[in-house]
């Protein structure tokens, strides 16, 4: 079990950002956890779909999702609807009691489209248009676009907005993948728009892009174009808000197919996120788009511990759903085909990796998708019913997973508590992964998985947060990569250490404001009063330089790489300083008392050990401590009114004990004192946990 925290800090006044939807209308249809997946039966005879709704009964399907990519099928010409396939399917489903996720379409428009409106193409940053004969995504700012997206919304949120049959809406399919960015005619006047609205006056934006560099200063709104590929780096205050827009400009066109749904229907409106997959989607704006939260995961086959990148991206989601309870979309059952080398999943594995995100605050288990394709790109994509038909592992393991989701119906709308949060900003990382940084060494993505990968094996149970958001739930905070950090968001880091909380600040934090310009007092400034430190020189190391660390209370020493600081004390006390290397001498690791908290400071980049040595210690101040189980067993709580649920996950290769109390809910079984989890097993244990 994860340990316990002393309890959260005071919370404080103020004005902090909202998290979640903030209208949450799920759960409706299914009762208990939703099983089902990604259903496109376009590809088959009609006699097939008999046998799939069969099938479906015999695996515990009781939700599907359908009609995602199916535009050109129910609009075969530009304003000529064939619904009828889809009437008759969606009657087929519910005949067998399965409920429907009706996808719009939008997300790939058919090939009249595209004929009729070749300015709605798709412009990359090096100025290629993108050809159809794909998923045609086309350009979010395209006013044909648009308007076909909507009508052909409206259309099946009139048809289909009251069936019964049709309990959440699935709109589009993955916005800001396979296309994130824009760089057509539509997409620079959009642009051009949502900077007037943003800045008001080219003045407003020359001064906040700090066009006076390198001459780009504007005279006229219409010179202001896309970022396009140029001689030279790309100011990047022009394309951190190119970013923002581009961003923007999708959630636009959700936002339009959602209100032309909620129009006729009024039933639950999702789309699929990709929470640590998609690099551009903020999806603490998203998150307030929709009814709930979904979410889709693959595991990155060449990680051996991708479980960990699996735990992260649930915890991410049920993050950004506000803590409610969400959807797991799709993941696999085996092997995906777009990888490298695509490891088909070991028995057991897919149980595992689905019951973790139930674990983690899912409550519907799907997967992409029910039947494999013969036919198309993802023909050697994993399904729900294999090539191999019946008479294999993975349908019997689709089956069993079935029967056991069945088995815990109840768990449905209960709700994980953390024990620490780690801060989480798409919009630092987007300017932190703009050209021309200190070290190329230094990652965003790297920092933050070593962190949570940290926590994970210590049996913590962590939230991600926004800078800006209410932190005073959490004793301990960690930022592993906050580069851009806004004012308020200082102050919010600021009063929640002043209340009593422990914030733990690595190197490459607190440079730059909104507009990527560094902070004036220089590097860390905003955090001042927090950390008792600045930075007055970054020092990054050379690749394959260690640089050795010696802890005053006289703990062994640590190697670091990648990074060093030259640090300036203004408060702070030194918990470790460097031996050697370009800061030699000069303080590594800080730790500063500022009111009832403590604000610790790593200027170095620390993994294994010395990243343990100084998690460990800043949990003493947090009143958190390290499990005793062993590294590759996960358990998580998910607290429900009448009963709490402990979900324990051994990856290992031997049993484990895990203390628990109650019933365990997948074999029926009572348990006292402690619950056997077979090596590769999982457990699910009702009873009441503190
Ligand atoms: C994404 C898409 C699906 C499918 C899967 C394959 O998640 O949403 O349509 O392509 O990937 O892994």
């Amino acid at each position: 079990m994860s340990s316990h925290p002393t309890g959260p800090v005071a919370p404080r006044p103020g004005s902090l950002r909202a998290v979640g939807p903030t209208t949450p209308r799920w759960p409706l249809g299914p009762d208990g956890i939703a099983y089902g997946g990604d259903y496109n039966p376009e590809q088959w005879p009609e006699e097939v779909w008999q046998q799939d709704v069969e099938l479906m009964a015999q695996a515990g399907v009781n939700l599907v999702s359908v009609g995602i990519f199916s535009w050109a099928l129910l609009e075969p010409r530009e304003g000529e609807l064939d619904l009828g396939w889809l009437d008759r399917l969606i009657e087929l489903l519910h005949a067998h009691g399965i409920a429907v996720d009706l996808g719009t379409p939008t997300a790939s428009p058919p090939a009249w489209f595209f004929a009729a409106h070749p300015e709605a193409r798709v412009v990359t940053r090096d100025g290629t248009v993108l050809g159809f004969g794909s998923r045609g995504m086309a350009g979010p700012s395209s006013p044909a676009y648009r308007q076909a997206a909507v009508r052909i919304t409206t259309a099946l949120a009139e048809r289909y907005g009251r069936h019964p049959a049709v309990v959440l809406w699935h709109v589009h399919n993955e916005y800001g993948a396979p296309v994130s960015e824009d760089y057509s005619e539509s997409s620079a006047a959009g642009f051009r728009v949502w900077l007037r609205e943003r800045y008001g006056s080219l003045d407003a934006l020359n001064a906040a892009w700090g066009t006076a560099f390198w001459g780009q200063r504007y005279g006229e709104w219409e010179h202001v174009g896309v970022p396009s590929v140029a001689p030279s780096v790309v100011n990047p205050a022009q394309r951190l808000d190119f970013a923002r827009f581009s961003d923007h400009a999708l959630r636009e066109c959700f936002r339009a197919e959602r209100d032309a749904i909620r129009a006729h229907s009024d039933r639950p409106v999702t789309t699929n996120f990709m929470a640590t997959a998609c690099p551009s989607t903020d999806l603490w704006e998203w998150a307030r788009e929709v009814d709930v939260v979904s979410d889709d995961h693959y595991l990155d086959a060449a990680d051996p511990r991708g479980y960990v990148g699996l735990a992260m991206a649930a915890d991410l989601t049920r993050s950004v759903a506000g803590g409610r309870p969400w959807i797991l979309m799709e993941h696999s059952t085996s092997a995906v085909n777009w990888q490298p080398r695509n490891v088909a999943k070991r028995p057991g594995e897919m149980a595992r990796n689905a019951l973790t995100h139930l674990g983690r605050g899912a409550d519907a288990v799907l997967f992409f998708q029910w039947r494999a394709s013969r036919s198309g790109a993802e023909k050697f994509h994993s399904a729900m019913l294999p090539h191999a038909g019946t008479s294999s592992r993975v349908w019997r393991e689709v089956c069993e997973l079935g029967a056991e989701v069945g088995r815990l119906g109840e768990v449905r709308g209960s709700r994980v508590r953390a024990d620490a949060a780690i801060l989480w900003d798409w919009e630092s990382f987007w300017a932190q992964d703009l050209e021309w940084r200190p070290s190329v060494d230094l990652g965003h993505r790297e920092r933050t998985r070593a962190v949570y990968d940290r926590l994970w094996r210590d049996g913590l149970t962590v939230d991600f947060a926004h800078p800006e958001a209410d932190l005073s739930a959490y004793p301990l905070v960690v930022a592993p990569a906050s580069y851009l950090l806004s004012d308020v968001a200082a102050r919010n880091l600021t009063a929640y250490v002043e209340a009593g909380g422990t914030l733990v600040v690595m190197c490459f934090s607190g440079i730059v404001d909104e507009h990527d310009a560094v902070h004036p007092g220089g590097y860390l400034a905003p955090l001042v009063d927090a950390l008792g430190v600045t930075v007055e020189e970054f020092l990054p190391l050379r690749t394959g330089e260690r640089v050795r660390l010696a802890w005053v209370d006289g703990a062994d020493h640590v190697v670091s790489d990648v990074w060093a600081d030259h640090l300036v004390l203004r408060g702070a006390q030194v918990l470790a300083h460097y031996v050697d290397g370009p800061a030699a001498g000069g303080a590594a690791v800080t730790r500063h008392v500022r009111g009832d908290g403590t604000g610790w400071y790593v200027s170095t980049h620390l993994t294994g050990d010395g990243l343990a040595a100084v998690l460990h210690r800043a949990y003493a101040d947090a009143g958190l401590a390290a499990s005793e189980l062993p590294d590759d067993v996960e358990v998580v709580v998910r607290h429900g009114s009448e009963a709490d649920y402990l979900v324990a996950v051994n990856h290992g290769e031997e049993s484990v004990a895990v203390p628990a109390e109650g019933t365990e809910l997948l074999s029926g079984e009572q348990v006292s004192g402690a619950v056997k989890v077979p090596a590769g097993g999982v457990v699910v244990v009702r009873g009441r946990v503190r």
